[in-house]
């Protein structure tokens, strides 16, 4: 463990925040959306095969970092931090504002601070925990003492509304953490994969060039695929960062996976052997929001009184790259 100064420097959350873009969609007024265009679902379907009910949309003029802005501004809330006390933002996510700067940039600017180093990860549905991974270490390091870490998505924007198969699936929003130096754990273990060659089965296969879009901009996922292997690396990735912790299942109070579908997060807990009482569901009520999804998880279930402080938490992310990994943490 790092030391700085004789006393092991840990990291530990001490602030959550979410936000939810104003417009719900319900399975029913996304059906009849999709009806208008001539493709069919049905809130049945929708139900059945992901456990979603229902996603929200930003509206068009609204962007990753002004949803990431009021999720930072929730999270320094709940820390009792001002913004100028920030000495590192990370920001996760796969629909950025621009092509470039960060929008981890963008956003320090819309917090009114300037200084602290700013930067986007890209490592979609997981991209909160390769985050949170970041800063631990940078904190660990001595580099950072107070970290904003962020996962925030306008996923809309890239989904292909004439596609049934993966448009009914995804949602905006954003969630954040304040994670700080401190002398008691905090992260106890992290673990972090990828595995490039699975990068056909879910991509976005468009670049910009010479003022065009080249490629296709809009999501192309092969489901059954991304269902396979993420049942699979989410266990294995829990039990990877339980053994660097030297703990079991059995410690876990709250599993909180990526929010993509509800099959692949039951099954992840009964291959933990956790009751399902100890999974943290919102996806069916903010659909998939990729790196935002277990921010948002985290911060709704803080804010319910759900997790308290003390508990342990088990973070998990799974996503396009192929990408995934754990966190493992006391609240
Ligand atoms: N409404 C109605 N019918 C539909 C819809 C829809 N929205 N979508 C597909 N169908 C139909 C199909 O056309 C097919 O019909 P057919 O049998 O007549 O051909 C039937 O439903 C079954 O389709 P499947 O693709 O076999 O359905 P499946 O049970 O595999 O469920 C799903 C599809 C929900 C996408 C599932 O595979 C899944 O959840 N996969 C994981 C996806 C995921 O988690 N992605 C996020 C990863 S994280 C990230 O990085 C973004």
């Amino acid at each position: 463990m790092a030391s700085h100064s004789g006393s092991p420097v840990y990291s530990r959350i001490t602030g959550t925040g979410s936000y939810l873009p104003p417009e719900r969609l319900t399975n029913a007024d996304l059906a009849a959306r999709l009806a208008a265009a001539g493709v069919e679902t049905s809130d049945e379907w929708i139900v059945e095969r992901t456990g979603i009910h229902a996603r929200h949309f930003a509206a068009p003029d609204v962007s990753c970092s002004d949803l990431a802005l009021e999720a930072a501004k929730n999270a320094l809330q709940s820390a009792g931090l001002q913004a100028s006390s920030i000495d590192l933002i990370i920001l996760a996510t796969s629909t950025p504002d621009m092509v470039f700067p960060s929008s981890a940039c963008i956003l320090q600017n819309k917090l009114g601070i300037a200084g602290c180093p700013a930067f986007d990860i890209q490592a979609v549905c997981s991209g909160f925990v390769y985050a949170l991974t970041v800063a631990d270490a940078m904190i660990k390091a001595g580099t950072a003492t107070k970290a904003l870490v962020i996962g925030a998505e306008v996923f809309s924007r890239i989904l292909d509304f004439s596609d049934r198969t993966t448009c009914v699936l995804f949602g905006d929003g954003a969630g954040a953490v304040v994670l700080e130096a401190s002398s008691t754990p905090g992260i106890l273990a992290t673990d972090l994969h990828a595995d490039g060659k699975h990068v056909g089965i879910l991509c976005v296969p468009g670049h910009v060039s010479g003022g065009k879009v080249i490629g296709d901009a809009l999501l192309k996922m092969d489901g059954q695929a991304v269902f396979k292997l993420a049942v699979g690396v989410l266990e294995s990735s829990a039990r990877a960062t339980l053994a660097k912790a030297n703990m079991t299942d059995a410690d876990i109070d709250w599993l909180i996976p990526h929010q993509a579908n509800i099959r692949i997060m039951q099954s992840t807990a009964k291959k933990l052997k956790l009751p399902l009482e100890k999974l943290i569901v919102t996806v069916d009520q903010h659909g998939n929001t990729s790196a935002a999804s277990i921010p948002l998880a985290l911060d709704a279930s803080v804010r319910s009184g759900k997790i308290k402080k003390g508990d342990t938490l088990m973070l998990e992310g799974v996503g396009g790259g192929f990408t995934w990994g754990a966190v493992l943490l006391t609240y």
